[in-house]
């Protein structure tokens, strides 16, 4: 068969995926010919600053040095926007989507903001986003949920979205280090940001699974109405208990669909089973787990970050954008790029919603405390599954003298996030505890 053209690929931002891109566009070139047909060209690379020194240096011919070199190339159809931020790549995704340019971007932060906007813009002018470097990396979880798996209606997903908050949980258990200790030792083996704040505080996670549940439920969603709560309170003492109680603690990213465009999504601290097959997904990798009405369970697990790992996902998407140019697929039967359905998503408000949970109480070791505790939760209607009480607490509590107080785990069957609220407010309010209690979601589905 004779395609009809070569395809032309600039790359914007030549940072550590920039460069990954390139190597892979060229030094793959022609194992990519001979499994796609497609030659892809990438014709211009724009950056800043030309006089550093790169991990994967380009000939003067493919370097532009002012951005219009690459906006007024009309034989230029792809744009790699790898620059990272808001406003800079919102606007350069806008002009050449405008000027009729396909678009590639692994920027999470940009898409879970203002997605329905470029998307809605992309649709109108007959345009692909390519965004599967945006989620978790090298694995291919957006082609997997736009096209392996059109066929299901998705009834949940589970992942673990950012290496560096797995890392630091991953140390935390396996070693029973504290937070700071390992964030320190993550920043020296360059595994987390020098500001980690997005990643700690799961707000990173968070623009993840709101991708993956626009993509997976047709619709997008209020970014700042997702639930979200990092790892930065996380103390190892539960981290332990957790354990005793079966339980391995990670920072899970969550949706799952309902009737009605309901969706739930949230991203918190998770105890789940230690043997569930995410327990074990360690260190800085990614996983992710969706369950289909059809398929079943399935999980993807691979590298969420990195040079090589991130821009095979995005030389996915050039060559997949290239093979519709190139065959001139019409709108009529090209998948759009987010599946959507044009649907106003519901978001579940945090009160509605329904887990297990670990709460740990500190409290004085007097007569009476344990059944007065059982009791409020009784009045809530709240079941206990199981409770851990420990006489000594030597190594593994920094609150001020734990000789006094001792932590008091109460483990529930299946309750409502309102009721439960409700049931420690009322143990607080009657000054049997100190301090706050410690409250940390199971998923441990009960039939
Ligand atoms: N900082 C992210 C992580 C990778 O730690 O997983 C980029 O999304």
């Amino acid at each position: 068969m004779e395609f009809s053209k070569e395809i032309n690929v600039a790359i914007v931002g030549y940072g550590v995926v920039g460069n990954g891109v390139a190597k892979i566009l060229e030094e793959e070139k022609e194992l990519i010919l001979k499994r796609s047909g497609i030659k892809i060209n990438l014709k211009k690379v724009f950056t800043r600053n030309w006089n550093k020194k790169f991990p994967y240096p380009l000939p003067d011919e493919k370097k532009a040095y002012s951005l219009d070199e690459i906006l007024d190339d009309k034989d230029i159809d792809i744009v790699v926007e790898l620059v990272g931020g808001l406003d800079f790549p919102y606007k350069l995704i806008k002009e050449c989507i405008n000027r009729g340019k396909h678009i590639i971007t692994a920027n999470k932060h940009l898409l879970a903001e203002k997605g329905k906007e470029i998307f809605t813009l992309a649709e109108e002018k007959n345009i692909r986003i390519g965004f599967e470097g945006a989620v978790a990396g090298g694995i291919p979880i957006i082609k997997a949920l736009r096209e392996s798996l059109v066929g299901n209606r998705i009834e949940k997903i589970y992942g673990i979205l950012n290496g560096t908050t797995n890392y630091i949980l991953t140390e935390m258990y396996g070693k029973g280090k504290n937070f700071n200790e390992v964030l320190k030792e993550a920043q020296e083996l360059g595994y987390a940001e020098a500001d980690p704040t997005l990643d700690i505080n799961g707000v990173d996670a968070g623009h993840k699974i709101a991708i993956l549940a626009s993509l997976s439920y047709g619709g997008f969603l209020n970014f700042s109405d997702v639930y979200i709560e990092g790892i930065e309170d996380i103390e190892k003492i539960d981290i332990q208990l957790g354990k005793e109680l079966g339980y391995t603690l990670k920072l899970l990213a969550i949706a799952k669909g309902y009737k009605n465009n309901e969706v739930e999504v949230r991203v918190h601290p998770t105890f789940i089973p230690s043997e569930h097959p995410l327990a074990k997904v360690d260190g800085v990798f990614n996983a992710i787990m969706i369950k289909g009405n059809n398929v079943g369970e399935s999980m993807f697990y691979g590298k969420g970050a990195g040079s090589l790992p991130t821009a095979s996902a995005v030389v996915s998407d050039i060559v997949d954008i290239a093979k519709s140019i190139s065959l001139g697929i019409g709108r009529e039967i090209e998948i759009t790029s987010m599946n959507w359905e044009h649907k106003d998503l519901n978001l579940k408000k945090v009160s509605d919603f329904y887990t297990r949970y670990y709460i740990r109480f500190m409290v004085p070791d007097t007569v009476g405390i344990l059944s007065k505790i059982a009791g409020i939760f009784a009045e809530y209607n709240i079941s206990i599954a199981a409770v851990i009480q420990k006489e000594k607490v030597v190594g593994l509590y920094n609150g001020a003298n734990s000789s006094d107080f001792i932590p008091l785990v109460l483990l529930t069957h299946t309750a409502s996030e309102n009721s439960i609220q409700k049931a420690i407010e009322k143990v607080e309010s009657s000054n049997l505890t100190k301090g706050k209690a410690k409250v940390i979601r199971v998923e441990d589905e009960e039939e």
